[in-house]
């Protein structure tokens, strides 16, 4: 497997689109090999990370005996456990829908794992009728999250499920 490197300056003036275009050949080629789901979701995690602008966390949370427990990820230490229905992670798993926070400090209940996020976009992994748990990015400039992003980001997480979770048929 060998992953292209982009300057990241091109990255900042990169259409959303083009950029989702070149994540998606990128998570393609990591994941083609590999059906371990901690080794992929650990890589999925390093290319969002250092791939997307403006991002200062990016990872997963995992259920676990019916909680969020801490998954693979790239950016500070963060809080391990969080129940369903807390915080922007906990309430994207409940209700099992994609949550774009343009300020957390004004969602109710927000945890605050490091203090220089201010926006940030939650996505639950669903594999059929079965929440896997979510992947969480987050971003120091408010409103850094767009529909756009939404999008790319849960088609990128059906190639990752497709990929780790769902038998190859
Ligand atoms: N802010 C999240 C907690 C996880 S960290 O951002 C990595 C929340 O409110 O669920």
């Amino acid at each position: 497997m060998s992953m292209a490197s982009l300057p990241s300056t091109d990255r900042q003036t990169m259409t959303p689109a083009t950029l989702y275009d070149q994540l998606t050949s990128q998570l393609l080629g990591l994941l083609a090999d590999e059906r371990d789901f901690i080794a992929n979701a650990a890589n999925f995690s390093s290319l969002l990370y250092h791939s997307l602008p403006d991002v200062n966390w990016a990872g997963f949370y995992l259920l676990k005996e019916g909680e969020l427990v801490l998954g693979p990820f790239q950016g500070k230490p963060a809080c391990i456990r969080i129940a369903l229905g807390k915080g922007v992670c906990g309430t994207a798993a409940e209700r099992r829908q994609t949550l774009l926070v343009d300020n957390v400090h004004d969602f109710p209940g927000h945890i605050a794992c490091d203090s220089e996020s201010n926006s940030e976009i939650v996505v639950p992994l669903v594999d059929g009728d079965r929440l896997l748990g979510v992947l969480d990015v987050d971003s120091p400039t408010h409103a850094r999250f767009t529909e756009e992003d939404a999008q790319g980001l849960n088609d990128l997480v059906e190639i990752f499920l497709a990929a780790s979770v769902r038998l190859v048929t």
